[in-house]
This record gives structure tokens, C-alpha cells and sequence, in this order.
């Protein structure tokens, strides 16, 4: 069951019309967001990120924090599995193709959940393989955007080569993965891009800096150079779907000993406990 513009329907039912313009120029925002045990995680960061992306966009947000609340609590519920990944997608809706922004126009709301699946264990004990490519993006890479076609195209070079993701450089500074945040880790230092303009701000980014503060890991914040990323102990990969995985090849070498390293283990439990703590507080925190 999805909704879409006021409606819960089953989403063979969903409709749009083909001048919608996140259909004609990719005009709209979205966000992904965790739910386990039927809980969002993280709602009120995410509701964030969306009105950042909106404001980015300067598109009026259609709904207020707990209008949203209860539409995604409305979709978890007509959906059957306990972890869902729900899907939140707002367009400049239906006008007459014009770059322009139309007036007075009602935005296209959209709200589909599918089931959310931890990575595999195999793939959590051997570690992903990424390659790198230069970050050919624009440079609002912090708005949540639907226009998705470097990404589409950067992440298909990686399923190309055999590979799970492509951890991208821009000016000879790592920026982010395609469809994930990434970290390096070297000498038990923990080292992450800082957020801008040239990287999504990532809502399990900032869960990880949390667990290294809360836990006394060393960890620093500062732009990190391509060659830091290769000469890396281990690599991290985080996002909403994935949450916290290794890499452990890049570019068709080992990345540190070529397996999972001990900073991996350690967020990895970390975050498990985390979730585990958040969605026993059970609260369904309303922004
Ligand atoms: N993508 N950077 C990019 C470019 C992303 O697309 C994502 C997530 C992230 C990680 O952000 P978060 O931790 O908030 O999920 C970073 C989602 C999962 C997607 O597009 O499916």
C-alpha cells in the first residue's frame, strides 16, 4: 500500500500524470527512512533533512512534522513487514512544461514502504568491494534531490566492474559514495568528510560520529585526500538501507588486510545496540 496525494491505494492502482515535474525535469525532493520493529528511526533528523532539501528547492513543505508522523505511521501500518524501508518523495507537481516554476500548483506527495532487509551476513564477513570515479555531480549535492542520473550512472559504473559501490573524489578529495556516506579509518582514527555542499548529509553519518563521541572513539571531521583513502586501514559505508558496512577492496586492491577490521566490528555493534536502545524507548518520536 502506498499513498499518494491523499490516498492510501495498492501501488498498482497509483497514478501520476506523465507532465508531472518530477517526471519531466526530475523537480523534486526525497528521503529514505528506516523503520524497524514498525518505528521510524531517526524521524525527527530525516524531517529535517527534508526541509532542508525543500527550502533547497524552494519548494513549500506540503505538510506539517506530524502530518507527516502519522501519514508514515499510516503506510507502516498497512505495510506487513516489522523493518520497512519507507520511501518520501515530494514534486513541484502538474503544470505545462515550462522550466519556470508553475503558480499555484499543489505538489505531487508520494509515500511507498518496501521491507527492509539487513546486508547479508556473507557480505558483512567478507566486506563490499567499491571502485572510485570522479564525482561529476553539481554542487547541491546536499539537497536530497530526485535528479538521480550521475548517481544512477556513477553507482551502475561500480555494478559494472563487480562492485557494490563507487566512492567518488572530487578535486582530489573524497566527497561521499554514490548512494552512501563513506569513512576512512587509519591508525584507530576514525576520519570523516566534513558536511557541505559537495555531500548528502547523512542521518547515519551523524549516528556514527555520535557513537564516537559517546564512546570515546578517536575521530576526526576534516576533508580527507584520495590518497588517505587508498593508503586506508579500513574503509566504512554507511546509509539508511545498509547502515554500517566495511569495504575491503578498492579499485581491485586489498583495502587494509582485505578483510573487515576492528573499527568496522566495533560501529557495527555499536550501532545494532543503538537501534536496539532507540526502538525499545519504543517512542514513535514525534517531532
Ligand atoms: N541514499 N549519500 C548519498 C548520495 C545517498 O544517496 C545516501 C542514502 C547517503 C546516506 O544517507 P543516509 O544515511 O541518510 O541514508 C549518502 C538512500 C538510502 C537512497 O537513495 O536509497
Amino acid at each position: 500500500m502506498i499513498y499518494l496525494n491523499g490516498t492510501f491505494m495498492p501501488i498498482e492502482e497509483a497514478r501520476i500524470s506523465v507532465l508531472d515535474r518530477g517526471f519531466i525535469f526530475g523537480d523534486g525532493v526525497y528521503e529514505v527512512i528506516p523503520a524497524y520493529s514498525h518505528t521510524p528511526f531517526r524521524l525527527s533528523e530525516h524531517l529535517l533533512r527534508l526541509q532542508h532539501s525543500l527550502d533547497g528547492i524552494r519548494l513549500e513543505n506540503p505538510h506539517t512534522n506530524s502530518e507527516w508522523s502519522e501519514l508514515l505511521e499510516q503506510i507502516i501500518a498497512r505495510n506487513s513487514s516489522d523493518d520497512q524501508y519507507l520511501y518520501l518523495h515530494v514534486t513541484r507537481g502538474v503544470a505545462r512544461r515550462d522550466h519556470a516554476f508553475p503558480k499555484g500548483v499543489a505538489p505531487t506527495v508520494f509515500i511507498m514502504s518496501n521491507p527492509l532487509l539487513p546486508p547479508p551476513a556473507e557480505l558483512l564477513a567478507t566486506g563490499a568491494t567499491a571502485i572510485t570515479a570522479v564525482d561529476n555531480r553539481w554542487l547541491r549535492c546536499d539537497i536530497k534531490g530526485i535528479s538521480l542520473l550521475p548517481n544512477v550512472l556513477l553507482r551502475q559504473m561500480a555494478i559494472d566492474a563487480g562492485a557494490l559501490e563507487t566512492v567518488l573524489i572530487r578535486d582530489g578529495f573524497m566527497t561521499e559514495g554514490s548512494a552512501s556516506n563513506i569513512f576512512v579509518v587509519k591508525k584507530g582514527l576514525l576520519l570523516a568528510p566534513p558536511k557541505n555542499n559537495l555531500m548528502l548529509p547523512g542521518i547515519t553519518y551523524d549516528v556514527v560520529l555520535e557513537l564516537a563521541e559517546e564512546h570515546g572513539i578517536p575521530h576526526e571531521v576534516r576533508a580527507i585526500s584520495e590518497q588517505e583513502v587508498r593508503a586506508a586501514d579500513e574503509l566504512l559505508l554507511t546509509s539508511s538501507t545498509k547502515e554500517v558496512m566495511p569495504i575491503t577492496r578498492l579499485d581491485g586492491r586489498q583495502v587494509g588486510g582485505g578483510v573487515p577490521g576492528t573499527m568496522f566490528a566495533l560501529f557495527y555493534r555499536l550501532y545494532q545496540d543503538y537501534k536496539d536502545k532507540v526502538m525499545r524507548r519504543g517512542a514513535v518520536h514525534t517531532p
